[in-house]
């Protein structure tokens, strides 16, 4: 069994992060995303792994190099536009073979992996095996409808009136039948080759597709409430692990992972938290469920419930919550302009300050 990895589309819901960088690379303490997918990948008994890759192909080819630092062979396959991820398969055509595989969207995150999913379908002759979860707002999402029995009686791509709750996990089996489905198909309204378009295809025509519930946990990361719940889900795992150095001066309560040649002064932690490698904490305070990238600096500062990218500076701004900020971000107090807010922020960025 081989896999395919979709990491390519244009992750317009994290601007303005994704103007510079892959949505599948945005990390959940401190590791990209996509890393915890391969992982499951590996874990679930897969080597041989494709990764469709776009625009931001050079970053994630350099995240993941030939995959070996995974125990992973990867290939990548050059996707010239988002065009859906049926299109995905269709230009996968050479690298699939006549195996079955697994398709894993690259910014879709289980916390429990994947083994089980792929073990039940080597173990059944199923041409097709989607996943599927209740949630709150399933319109954002590919939706089935099951009938009195369990089996699918319709899947509908992001529907305005969804027909139930159930919601398309972004991780599905498929045998080689597919092949003949995703070109079958015509694009959609949005004009993408839904996936879900194919796999009704293969019901119409007889094929066999079964649904299994994921029961553990679950998220598409590609909104930035996702990523913060995420974030927290992997933090509340964590364990205390102190590489760097902590002076007398502080306290930290919790579980809290600090990286190597990090430095925290004069200030309190209160985990699950982690700290990347070189990050300098001084007189500030980190809270719960937030990771603080590399070479980070913190000073006279709060972060809690957040996620900060590599080698940004929070300077005299106290209590920063439930925030994203991407690499090399200055966020600072606006020095001799009292009462007023002074704002540098790149296009589709969301700044919202206290009233
Ligand atoms: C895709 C699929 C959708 C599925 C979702 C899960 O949407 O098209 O059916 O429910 O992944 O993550 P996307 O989030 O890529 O727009």
């Amino acid at each position: 069994m081989k896999a395919l990895v979709l990491a390519g589309g244009r992750g317009t819901r994290l601007r303005p992060l994704t103007h510079t960088s892959a949505k599948q690379l945005v990390p959940v303490a401190n590791k990209p995303v996509l890393h915890y997918g391969l992982e499951a990948i590996r874990d679930a008994g897969i080597t041989v792994v494709g990764i469709v890759v776009g625009e931001t192909g050079a970053e994630v080819r350099a995240a993941v190099g030939d995959g070996s630092a995974f125990g992973l062979e990867v290939t990548y396959i050059q996707q010239e536009a988002p065009l859906g991820l049926a299109h995905c398969v269709l230009i996968a055509r050479d690298f699939l073979g006549d195996e079955p595989f697994v398709m894993y969207l690259g910014d879709n995150f289980l916390l429990d992996g994947i083994a089980g999913l792929v073990d039940a379908f080597r173990a059944s002759d199923h041409d097709a095996q989607i996943l599927l979860t209740k949630v709150t707002e399933p319109q954002f999402y590919g939706v089935a409808e099951l009938g009195p029995d369990g089996e699918i009686v319709a899947l509908q791509e992001k529907p305005e009136n969804p027909r139930s709750d159930l919601a398309i996990v972004g991780v599905y089996t498929f045998s080689p039948a597919i092949h003949e489905a995703v070109r079958a198909i015509v694009p959609s309204a949005r004009d993408e080759l839904e996936i879900t378009d194919a796999i009704t295809w293969l019901i119409d025509n007889g094929r066999r597709v079964h649904s299994h519930f994921v029961t553990g946990y679950w998220r598409d990361t590609g909104r930035l409430q996702d990523m913060l719940e995420c974030n927290r889900m992997v933090l509340e795992a964590i364990e205390t692990t102190v590489r760097g150095t902590v002076d007398a001066a502080s306290e930290i309560t919790g579980r809290v992972d600090i990286g190597p040649g990090a430095t925290v002064r004069g200030s309190v932690i209160r985990g699950p938290a982690v700290i990347g490698a070189n990050a300098r904490i001084d007189g500030s305070y980190v809270g719960p469920y937030t990771s603080i990238g590399e070479g980070c600096v913190l000073e006279e500062a709060g972060v809690e419930y957040s996620i900060i990218l590599a080698d940004s500076v929070v300077r005299g701004v106290s209590p920063l919550t439930r925030s994203l900020i991407g690499r090399n971000v200055e966020v600072t107090r606006a020095v001799g302009l009292p009462d007023t807010h002074q704002l540098m922020v790149g296009d589709h960025s969301r700044v919202q300050l206290r009233a």
